[in-house]
């Protein structure tokens, strides 16, 4: 070989180096990004780790808690609010009753007429719309309007008041769902807003004298018999069909839980008196904070962004009006540390731009391609040609996150049973007998409600699998989750019915 091929040898030699150098040094970059990324996401399961032994110290809070919120005003960050409902209905409620039902994202008008008969629910209208955005932070004229009108409307077109008697007045019960300091059954003042809603001259008020004035302003002739939170009307519900229903549960925009509990144990109420020696608390358990949650950071930028930042901490958690929100700060967090989503989407930084029906729909993703996933990165996030492997780190965050979600809401649950003493210990101070599964144990009902139990199928598989673990399988045979279609809106017409004069004379 001459000088020449000699040297045109060795230039081709030290190219080739200096590429293979550059391809190295490019595939170590992108495998160290790659490290990060797959970090980001370790370090967020860890942060999100709901062992049983952790699940078990937030049910011993929870039932805590709850003694501390009947115990005294203020002893909790659980309200536990009275509901005047002392009596359930159990089927003996007739006539014909009107409900509202204002707190979600839908906004529901329904007439209910009751046989009085058991399980005879004669018939049912309803009409639902989806609460427009603008009212939710607009001016109390502006909500009483809609409200009033929707009503107005409904009436008119399904009203037919053969079964009122002369003179009597049509009866409306109210499903408002926010946490309400009850004066009475069909009164009470609005503590706080929460889920989005904002309007500031309504808070302290007492809501159901206002819809009562909004409607004779209007020339509705209608008396607010029923002032409920949709938990309430869930456990009437519940348990108008089952009389061993003892609590109901929301997992939808928000979250909350009421229970049927004996007066004597409301001891911030002393001399409270009922003619059933029990009432139903509304517990407002999305307000729930214990230390033994397991906050991540995500969780604390949520909660400072908010409009309601160090308050309802539970729901955060485990509610969908936040679940998407938690998704996309994670997956923000990946594409900032790393190349994988391309370069980092303004969309990523839109609140609330990922809603957890999108989440729902990307976890439950069963394509061998992830093609929804690659359909909602692009068309929500404007993420596109995003690899396989990248989309599965995506479907990983949604499962963390609702995994956790619904582990959380099954502690809730047990911390309820707890507290009633129906998880198969002897109750909070006794805590559980060995050879648990020789106790007897009486059937045990919990009404359930909302979309994410009820729509979205990952979320019901984690909530009763971590229910099984606490409880243990013979426990749980004696729990039945029960889903009351509509119950926060037909049970206010029970409630209603089963409080209003007529039933009671
Ligand atoms: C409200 C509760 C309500 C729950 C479910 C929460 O944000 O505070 O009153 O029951 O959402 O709708």
């Amino acid at each position: 070989m001459g000088k020449v091929g000699l040297g045109l040898a060795v230039g081709c030699a030290v190219a080739t180096c200096a590429i293979a150098a550059v391809m190295v040094a490019r595939r170590v970059r992108s495998r160290r990004r790659w490290g990060r990324v797959v970090g980001v996401l370790k370090e967020f399961e860890e942060a999100c780790s709901t062992s049983v032994g952790r699940l078990r110290q937030v049910v011993d809070a929870m039932a805590v808690e709850m003694h501390a919120g009947l115990a005294s005003e203020g002893g909790s960050k659980l309200k536990m609010l009275l509901t005047f409902v002392d009596n359930l209905p159990n089927g003996s409620e007739e006539g014909s009753y009107y409900a509202l039902d204002l707190g979600g994202t839908n906004f529901r008008v329904l007439r209910v007429q009751l046989g009085g008969r058991r399980s005879a629910i004669l018939g049912h209208d309803m009409e639902r719309q989806p609460i427009p955005q603008h009212l939710m932070t607009g001016t109390s004229e502006e909500l009483f309007d809609f409200i009033v009108s929707s009503l107005k409307q409904f009436v008119e077109a399904k009203g037919n008041d053969s079964d009122l008697s002369p003179g009597k007045r049509r009866e409306l019960g109210f499903t408002f769902s926010f946490p309400v300091k009850q004066t009475s059954i069909s009164s009470g003042i609005l503590i706080k807003w929460t889920k989005g809603f904002a309007i500031a001259d309504l808070v302290g008020r007492d809501f159901s004298e206002c819809l009562q004035q909004a409607m004779s302003k209007r020339g509705l002739d209608m008396r607010v018999a029923a002032l409920i939170n949709d938990t309430v009307g869930t456990l009437a519900l519940g348990h108008y069909h089952d009389e061993d229903t003892v609590a109901a549960v929301i997992i939808g925009t928000g979250t909350n839980a009421c229970y049927w509990e004996r007066t004597d144990a409301i001891i911030k109420c002393q001399g409270l008196l009922t003619n059933s020696g029990g009432m139903v608390i509304n517990m407002e358990w999305g307000n729930f904070w214990s230390s033994h949650l397991p906050k991540t950071s995500y969780d604390s930028d949520l909660d400072k962004d908010s409009p309601n930042p160090n308050d309802q901490g539970f729901e955060k958690m485990i509610s969908g009006m936040y679940l998407g929100d938690i998704v996309r700060r994670v997956i923000l967090r990946m594409s900032q540390e790393s190349d994988i989503f391309g370069p980092v989407s303004s969309k990523l930084s839109v609140p609330f731009i990922l809603s957890t029906p999108l989440v729902a729909a990307m976890h439950e993703d069963d394509t061998p391609d992830l093609s929804e996933v690659a359909r909602i990165m692009k068309d929500v996030l404007e993420i596109t040609d995003v690899s396989l492997k990248a989309l599965k780190l995506v479907v990983k965050v949604c499962d963390i996150v609702t995994r956790r979600a619904a582990r959380l809401a099954a502690a809730g649950i047990v911390g309820i049973l707890k507290k009633i003493g129906r998880d198969g210990s002897g109750g909070i101070t006794s805590g559980r007998i060995k050879g648990g599964s020789h106790c007897k144990m009486r059937r045990t009902v919990v009404a359930i409600e909302g979309s994410l139990y009820t729509s979205y199928s990952m979320f019901r598989e984690y909530l009763n699998e971590a229910l099984t673990e606490i409880l243990g399988e013979e426990i749980f045979r004696h729990v039945i989750l029960k889903v009351t279609e509509d119950g926060s809106g037909m049970g206010a017409a029970l409630v209603a019915a089963s409080h209003s004069a007529r039933n009671i004379q």
